[in-house]
């Protein structure tokens, strides 16, 4: 999503992979993830995200394209850094593309990529990216050589993964805060954007909310399952409230 969007305001990006693992539950067409996208403008959220993973668990190649046809939301597209995606996300030409590490066994995306490690392999896939006109966010751990790495890779965008933060209570917590809202500061310092994303709910969400320099939060399976009860807008809306709350 471009910073000219709503500017100043902390956007959210709803993940909606897990409407599509409802569906695929039992192989239909039912829930459908692109339906998403009246309840996504209704409650004034900014974006879908959609992680389309090499084993298509949840997200299928047919639904990029069915839901970029829906709306004109910005759409994130979440993808492992192989070639085939980046053939998919060209062809596609989402607003942008957010690079994950990706494990067949994982249940989800578990750590931050390695940008700095992988740096020989991901080059030329940014640049290719980016070459398109499609914004490049590395999904990095809050580590200060992670931030190094995306500012050499000319990633104009990281996106920091919160698991962590999520999983942990009390002063480990507050100390991940900190590590996420610093390497939040060195990132904006540098002239890339940061967002964060992963676990995050209701409970959670404010402090890293907080952060000034973070632009864009992805926020999917707690809102989701949260939907269930109450329904996506309502859903939506309040982790929306939460967030303008914290600003
Ligand atoms: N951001 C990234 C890069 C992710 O991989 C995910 C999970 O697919 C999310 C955000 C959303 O995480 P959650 O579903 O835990 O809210």
């Amino acid at each position: 999503m471009s910073s000219t969007l709503n500017p100043g305001k902390l956007r959210l990006g709803v993940n909606i992979d897990h409407i599509a693992t409802v569906r695929n539950a039992r192989g239909g067409d039912n829930p459908d993830p692109a339906r998403a996208v009246e309840a996504i403008v209704a409650a004034g959220a900014d974006g879908i995200t959609a992680h389309l993973r090499e084993d298509r668990r949840h997200i299928r190649d047919e639904d990029i394209a069915r839901i970029m046809a829906a709306t004109d939301l910005p759409l994130n597209l979440e993808m492992a850094a192989t070639e085939e995606m980046v053939a998919i996300a060209l062809r596609h030409r989402p607003h942008a593309a957010c690079i994950v590490p990706e494990k067949r066994e994982e249940r989800t995306t578990e750590g931050g990529l390695d940008a700095a490690g992988q740096f020989d392999r991901l080059a030329p896939l940014v640049a290719r990216l980016s070459d398109a006109g499609i914004r490049v966010s590395l999904f990095i751990e809050p580590d200060a050589r992670q931030v190094e790495a995306a500012l050499k890779l000319k990633a104009p965008v990281v996106e920091f993964h919160t698991g962590e933060y999520a999983n942990l209570t009390g002063e480990e917590r507050a100390v991940e805060l900190k590590r996420i809202a610093d390497m939040a500061a060195l990132a904006a310092k540098n002239g890339i954007e940061p967002h964060a994303g992963h676990g995050l709910t209701y409970d959670n969400v404010v402090p890293i909310a907080a952060i000034p320099q973070v632009a864009e939060l992805n926020i999917g399976h707690f809102l989701i399952g949260e939907a269930i009860f109450v329904g996506l807008e309502a859903s939506l809306r309040r982790m929306r409230d939460l967030m303008d709350s914290a600003r």
